[in-house]
């Protein structure tokens, strides 16, 4: 039987990015764009144009290099965003403007400051306007949830009818519920006389927790297209988690009677993708990639799971892109046997990627004896976003010396690569190695930023185990408190967090060069 396909619309570039801390440089976005469209989503958000010059460029990047799936850009509803959404889209292989404005009385008198008709109007002329440049516009009425429902059946009637193909339906705050929002979308498919001429899309947020059940409700009342982030990113508590709805969809295809182009093997990789650009884990306990998400712990499930994996696995972990942990590889491997394990695992690397990999592993298999799967991947995924010579920072050495009864220190040997060629070599005493380490790079690079918070991860067992470290990172800069999320691997605990501190650095440079974004919810003189 066929059945009615859902677009997977990821906002991961956008919605997801512009939250605090989740800020990624032009060449992570589009190595996550690429990403992307491995894992099968039919739309990428992959910025906000108008807001500041690095979203500009990283939508016309992504643009340039994405071929199959569609590409958006958001704008407010007036021409100025709008003409620089299409600007930014120019050459996408298949383009599409995303333009909004709040439609709930809260937002239309306290922060537009206009009436319901100025805000009709306004929504109307934005999308024929967006029209002029690609017949592919979607519509959003910010807020819908809290929107009057008369209201929102009359703006949503009179954008189609200005040639709005996709009105979204946003959950802005997180403040519907399933029943609630299922009636909701009901009423507007029995309320719009041309809704049959949109694709209906929904964007949930996460504030109650409910962002996925109400996609999923969503779906039900009709809705085809989901906006979603992978691992949930966004927002305050994030949006629709992408790997949550592609998984119920699957999972549940009994009940559901729909599907998705997700090829769900890449969802894993995706996900660790992410976690390693943006230095941020997901949860334990996280839905489909979280790292217990197929964790059995207690004796009635383990016993359970090893008579038949169904008896309490509801998904397959070789379905989302989870391999067994073999061991694979080791110091003597060839670079034909890691590649062809990449591969195995679903990674196609372009040749100077493969280079910049193998030069890793042989450092990594040096030290430590055996390289498993999840070793690959950590690696992988550093090298993916780390490409040192494109940062201001680079760091060539770290030697350290603690003890018990004497005071540790630090030297570190870093590279600053825009002031000049040269290596520069500081000493620090500190409490600790990484302590020592941190105020050595803080001596050389003269840098006023401090570790707020400190987390680390081993990745696979044994006392030679590959760690991971992730460090948030706070600067004043211009009055503002910039923050950021650095991360480092290493065999040895204190390089990865000496490292990953370097790597914040290097963030704080680009957030400066590229300029601090504007609050993109800000609608004053749309
Ligand atoms: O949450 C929201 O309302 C949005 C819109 C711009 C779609 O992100
Ligand atoms: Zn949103």
């Amino acid at each position: 039987m066929s059945t009615d396909k859902i677009y997977i619309f990821d906002t991961s570039l956008r919605d997801g990015e512009q939250s605090p801390g989740f800020s990624m440089n032009m060449e992570e976005k589009l190595i996550f764009a690429e990403q992307l469209e491995r894992l099968g989503v039919d739309i990428i958000e992959a910025g906000f144009p108008v807001i500041s010059d690095g979203d500009f460029e990283a939508v016309q990047l992504i643009s340039q290099k994405v071929k199959r799936a569609q590409v958006a850009g958001l704008a407010r509803a007036n021409q100025k965003d709008i003409e620089s959404a299409a600007r930014a889209l120019e050459k996408a292989v298949s383009p599409r403007i995303h333009t909004f404005i709040s439609s709930s009385d809260i937002h239309i008198e306290y922060q537009l400051k206009k009436t319901r008709d100025e805000v009709l109007r306004q929504a109307v002329d934005a999308v024929r306007f967006a029209t002029s440049f690609t017949k592919n516009v979607e519509f959003s009425p910010m807020d819908a949830t809290r929107s009057d429902r008369k209201y929102l059946a009359e703006m949503i009637q009179a954008v189609i009818e200005a040639g709005a193909n996709t009105i979204n339906v946003p959950d802005t705050v997180g403040y519907t519920v399933p029943h609630e929002f299922y009636d909701l979308i009901r009423y507007l498919f029995e309320n719009v006389k041309n809704i049959n001429d949109a694709i209906i899309s929904v964007h949930c947020h996460n504030d109650l927790g409910l962002a996925t059940a109400n996609a999923i409700s969503a779906i039900h009342a009709g809705a085809r297209q989901v906006e979603c982030t992978v691992n949930g990113i966004g927002e305050r508590a994030g949006n629709t988690a992408m790997e949550e709805v592609v998984m119920t969809i699957k999972t549940r295809s009994d009940l559901m009677k729909v599907h998705t182009d997700i090829n769900t093997q890449q969802i894993m990789p995706t996900s660790k993708l992410l976690t390693n650009i943006t230095g941020v884990s997901v949860q334990p306990n996280k839905a489909v990639v979280g790292d217990n998400a197929f964790a059995h712990e207690s004796g009635i499930h383990q016993d359970g799971v090893l008579k038949h994996a169904m008896t309490y696995e509801i998904m397959r972990p070789e379905d989302i892109g989870i391999t067994k942990s073999k061991l694979v590889l080791g110091k003597h491997s060839g670079r034909h046997a890691v590649l062809t394990r990449l591969k195995d695992l679903g990674y196609e690397l372009k040749q100077e990627e493969l280079d910049a990999f193998f030069v890793k592993f042989k450092s990594i298999a040096d030290s430590k004896k055996e390289i498993y799967d999840e070793d690959l991947i950590a690696i992988l995924g550093e090298v993916l976003h780390r490409r040192e010579h494109k940062w201001r920072y680079a760091v060539e050495n770290v030697q350290i010396s603690t003890g018990m009864s004497s005071t540790p220190v630090a030297v570190i040997t870093l590279k600053d690569n825009e002031i000049n060629s040269e290596s520069v070599l500081d000493v620090a005493h500190g409490n600790g190695g990484v302590d020592a380490g941190v105020k050595a790079v803080k001596k050389i690079t003269g840098t006023t930023a401090h570790i707020r918070a400190f987390n680390l991860v081993a990745i696979t067992g044994g006392s030679d185990a590959l760690c991971e470290v992730s460090v948030t990172v706070e600067e004043e800069y211009k009055g503002k408190m910039l923050k950021v999320f650095g991360n480092g691997m290493s065999i040895d605990i204190s390089v990865a967090g000496i490292v990953s501190f370097v790597d914040a650095l290097n963030k704080l440079d680009y957030m400066k060069k590229a300029g601090i974004k504007q609050n993109p919810y800000l609608q004053d003189g749309v």
